[in-house]
């Protein structure tokens, strides 16, 4: 089986970043990732401008992108303004997002989780409509900042509700980078009961230094192959205190290519378009010759 790999960069990479980056540097970054042979691009957010200003020129950057036709360019959708905004610029697949969690599903998009799955029934059907493909991320799908430990059978549930709405994927987020191996392996084994492992993405963030364990686990033991990343391991979530970012793109790859996995990113070219941000990563990887 293929890996599918999603570059989250540009929108979960720079929407807590403190600096607010360039549009014209944004589209040359986008631009550049699309030559890297990863499967889709997460471009930017339909949120808030208020809330997240990072993110607000994201019409701006899908008019601008080059797209390459083999690449799908997706972008996170909360709410129906959200959804016109992006029908507006033709993204290719829109990402709804909730959480497993009450707390943080208010503090980060101000919804409960059944106030935000009844808004995303309208939103998946008039995406269907214009043929768009989706997603839905669960957030703190392992642990919460203000909730602790999350209950597996609801991350279940929740997943089960989106996909019964027609999401064609549920991405689990562990937002806060605090999910162990043993943690991925028991939520894997109770969704997978019911779920189809082609409907499951995993984004892992490396908050605690255990996403690559994570991955191996999810990998290895239950043979998902549709992962998130940042090239350089940027990101977090402006909503989940101390969050660090999500596990690099090449770190993810370099890791996947050593077991062997069928995985067709480059990863120079994905350091390539990193380096033009001049943002400082935590992986080692971007300074050595491969
Ligand atoms: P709200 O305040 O409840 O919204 O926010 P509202 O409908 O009451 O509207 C308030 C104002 O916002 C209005 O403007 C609206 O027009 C405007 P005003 O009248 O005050 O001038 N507004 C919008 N503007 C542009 N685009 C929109 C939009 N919606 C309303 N779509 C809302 C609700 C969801 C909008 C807000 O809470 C929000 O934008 N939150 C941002 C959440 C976010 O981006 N979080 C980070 C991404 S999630 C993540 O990182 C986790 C993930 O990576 C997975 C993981 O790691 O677990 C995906
Ligand atoms: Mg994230």
């Amino acid at each position: 089986m293929k890996i599918y790999i999603t570059e989250v960069g540009p929108r979960d990479g720079l929407q807590n970043y403190p600096k607010i980056i360039d549009t014209k540097k944004k589209v040359e970054f986008i631009n550049l990732l699309s030559e890297s042979n990863v499967d889709e691009i997460e471009v930017s957010s339909f949120v808030s401008p208020k809330l997240v200003p990072q993110l607000s020129d994201a019409e701006e950057v899908f008019k601008n992108i080059k797209r390459n036709k083999k690449i799908i360019y997706s972008a996170l959708v909360p709410n129906e303004k959200g959804l016109e905004r992006a029908l507006s610029v033709n993204v290719d697949k829109i990402s709804v997002f909730t959480s497993a969690s009450e707390t943080f599903n208010l503090k980060n998009i101000n919804m409960s989780i059944e106030e935000s799955l009844n808004k995303f029934k309208n939103i998946i059907k008039i995406a269907k409509e214009s043929s768009k493909l989706t997603r839905a991320y669960i957030s703190t799908a392992f642990w919460c900042p203000y909730e602790g430990k999350i209950d597996s059978m609801k991350v279940r549930d929740i997943s089960l509700k989106l996909l019964n709405m027609g999401v064609d994927e549920i991405s689990l987020g562990d937002t806060i980078g605090k999910a162990s191996p043993d943690d991925v392996r028991e939520l894997l084994e109770l969704i997978l009961k019911d779920i189809k492992r082609d409907n499951i993405v995993m984004h892992f963030h490396v908050t605690y230094g255990m996403a690559s364990a994570n991955v191996y686990i999810a990998y290895r033991e239950f043979s998902i192959y549709k992962f998130d990343s940042s090239v350089g391991g940027i990101g977090g979530c402006p909503f989940a205190p101390n969050a660090r970012g999500n596990i690099a793109t090449e770190d993810l790859v370099y890791m996947l290519k050593r077991l062997g996995a069928n995985v067709m990113v480059d990863i120079e070219k994905v350091i390539q378009a990193y380096s033009i941000l001049e943002i400082e990563s935590y992986s080692y990887i971007s300074k050595l010759k491969l």
